[in-house]
């Protein structure tokens, strides 16, 4: 796992507050974060063996992240730490479980490409190498690089897109797993029905990527997989308390199964399981369940 660590400082109220307005929350937690380390912490839960390659500060959030991620045994050699104070994420989490979230990089824009470098021999020994945009660029697109060179299977999770990514890319990419909104940025295709998901997933093959996984909340996914003309694989019903991190669970989930050998529409539904189990609970990492949660 390529990718950053936050510390979530989550507040629940009874709506996301409009510009200029202070809203009274209700309830306020800390919690263990950033879609790296969720992505990482859901893969180990839900079966792989994972190494974190990333950076955290030399402060009490960094060391709370760092001890976290070792109770799941997830391998931390590679995880750095940096004069910068831990990433720290502003989240608010509303009474209908939909969030919105500042993000504040701090040490993971201390993940650079001589970090990667530096970590081939330990990229070599992974079967799946995942990535998202919380560290800069030009890191993560030299883990897709290594990851391509190596002859790994490479994930790269789209979040959060700013802009669209750069045409050279797409080829290094085996499945690239945005969210509607990022499916949007990165096609120019707005995103209502799965049917438009279907179109900005074609158009992000076209660009080089092998696959599409859209993830579309309570909707499910749209799976654009090699050649294939894609399919809409609705999401299990559940009662949804917070959807923060569910993404997350859905990429750990079906980079774990990947890893095990398992088809890929089988780790998409069991993703979707793991995620739709996440959503029913509180909090970033907290919310991640394990296996034996998971219906085989
Ligand atoms: O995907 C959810 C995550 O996004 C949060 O844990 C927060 O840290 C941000 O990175």
């Amino acid at each position: 796992m390529v990718g950053s660590l936050n510390m979530d400082l989550v507040a629940r109220a009874p709506r996301l507050p409009k510009p200029g307005e202070t809203l009274a929350g209700h309830a306020f937690a800390q919690v263990p974060g950033g879609k790296g380390g969720n992505q990482a912490v859901a893969a180990a839960r839900l079966g792989a063996q994972v190494a974190m390659l990333g950076c955290i500060g030399d402060d009490p959030n960094g060391a709370t992240l760092r001890q976290g991620l070792e109770a799941e045994s997830i391998d931390c050699t590679a995880l750095g730490t940096s004069a910068s104070p831990t990433g720290v994420a502003l989240i608010i989490v509303d009474d209908g479980s939909q969030n919105a979230i500042v993000i504040v990089a701090g040490s993971n824009a201390d993940v650079t490409p001589a970090t990667i470098a530096g970590n081939e021999t330990l990229l070599a020994t992974a079967d799946v190498i995942v990535c998202q945009l919380e560290t800069p660029p030009d890191t993560v697109r030299a883990a897709l690089a290594a990851g391509r060179r190596l002859g790994k299977t490479t994930i790269l999770n789209p979040a959060p897109a700013a802009n669209a990514l750069p045409d050279d890319w797409f080829a290094l990419v085996d499945y690239l797993i945005p969210n509607e909104l990022e499916a949007a940025t990165l096609s120019g295709i707005e995103i209502a029905t799965p049917d438009d998901a279907r179109r900005a997933a074609v158009a992000l093959r076209q660009k080089g990527a092998r696959n599409v996984i859209v993830t579309l909340g309570s909707q499910g996914v749209f799976a654009l997989l090699g050649d294939g003309a894609g399919e809409h694989i609705g999401a299990p019903t559940v009662q949804a308390v917070d959807t923060t991190a569910a993404g997350d669970t859905f990429i750990g989930g079906f980079a774990a199964e990947l890893a095990r050998g398992r088809p890929v529409p089988a780790a998409i539904a069991f993703g979707q399981r793991a995620a739709a189990v996440a959503v029913t609970r509180e909090g970033a990492q907290p919310s991640i369940p394990h296996r034996s949660e998971i219906a085989e």
